[in-house]
């Protein structure tokens, strides 16, 4: 069993910040000491904690469409909006988690119940489709009890490409196993019009277009995204293939994972 780390690691590296602070007066409060190129690459995952809501918003907010250039359009894009608040009614409610490089937040991934989500148009009119459809995995009807809300989802622009989609996947799928739920899958909406996120999450989540549904708020298509959270399909990279899971339940405390370890469904840190 590897030994467990109480602390969070803290390994200054250079980079984008993604903070309030302007970025200059950033640069110049971050210590450089030496350190190896690997430390510098690690990427950590661990729930959310309150100092990290601000620079979720600032990262949502750099994402979200309206302010998202056409060309830039093609490197993703949020198409729903939450505050402070809401954020952290979602993690009240089942979990986000949240992708640390150094000190630096570079992405963030919420999950919640369809009851929560049903607030939201955009996410109702998903929750509705699912079961006005009698949308199914394997045979199984999707349902608030066994699927969770999957999303936002949002990664740096400077930080993709690197695998942390699947790191706070992974990070997040031990927290909805644990639940008391214990879910067993999870579904979200995807904008046709985004081709990279819909390309990420079926080649390295091995997610599945399930079908699509029109969107009378928003006026336009959407597709209807899924999958099972134990038996991952069409995975692209048999290095994120996934094996059982321990059967100890997550005890909400603060929690930090690497992403060898939150590929690893063995793992476990209380
Ligand atoms: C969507 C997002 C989370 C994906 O994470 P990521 O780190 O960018 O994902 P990856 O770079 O690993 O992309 C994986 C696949 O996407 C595809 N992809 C990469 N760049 C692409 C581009 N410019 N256009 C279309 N597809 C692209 C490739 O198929 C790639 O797989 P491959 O390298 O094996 O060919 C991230 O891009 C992001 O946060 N975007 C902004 C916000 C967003 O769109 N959120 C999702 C809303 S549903």
């Amino acid at each position: 069993m590897k030994s467990q780390t109480k602390e969070p690691l803290i390994i200054p590296v250079t980079g984008k910040a993604i903070v309030s602070t302007p970025a200059a007066d950033v640069k110049a409060m971050i210590p450089t000491p030496a350190v190896s190129k690997s430390e510098k690459a690690l990427i950590t995952y661990r729930k959310v904690e309150e100092k990290d809501y601000e620079n979720i918003l600032s990262l949502q907010q750099e994402n979200f469409r309206s302010g998202v250039t056409e060309e830039d359009k093609q490197n993703g894009f949020l198409s729903a909006k939450f505050t402070k608040d809401q954020f952290m009614a979602m993690n009240e409610d089942l979990g986000i988690i949240v992708a640390i490089k150094g000190k630096i937040l570079v992405g963030y991934l919420c999950g919640a119940s369809f009851d929560y989500c049903k607030q939201f148009p955009l996410l109702k009119e998903t929750i509705d489709d699912i079961s006005t459809h009698q949308r199914k995995i394997n045979d199984t009807p999707m349902t608030s009890e066994n699927t969770f809300f999957y999303g936002p989802v949002c990664i740096a622009k400077e930080e993709r490409g690197q695998g942390i989609l699947e790191g706070l996947f992974y990070a997040l799928k031990k927290v909805a196993i644990n639940h008391v739920k214990h879910y067993n899958n999870c579904a979200f909406f995807m904008s046709p019009d985004n081709v990279r996120s819909s390309n990420a999450h079926q080649k390295r989540l091995g997610v599945r277009n399930i079908g699509s549904f029109f969107s009378q708020t928003r006026n336009k298509e959407f597709y209807l995204f899924a999958r099972e959270l134990e038996v991952p399909k069409l995975i692209a990279n048999p290095a994120v293939q996934m094996t059982g899971f321990g059967s100890r339940l997550f005890s909400g405390k603060i929690q930090l994972w690497s992403l060898d370890e939150v590929r690893s469904n063995n793992v476990y840190r209380p």
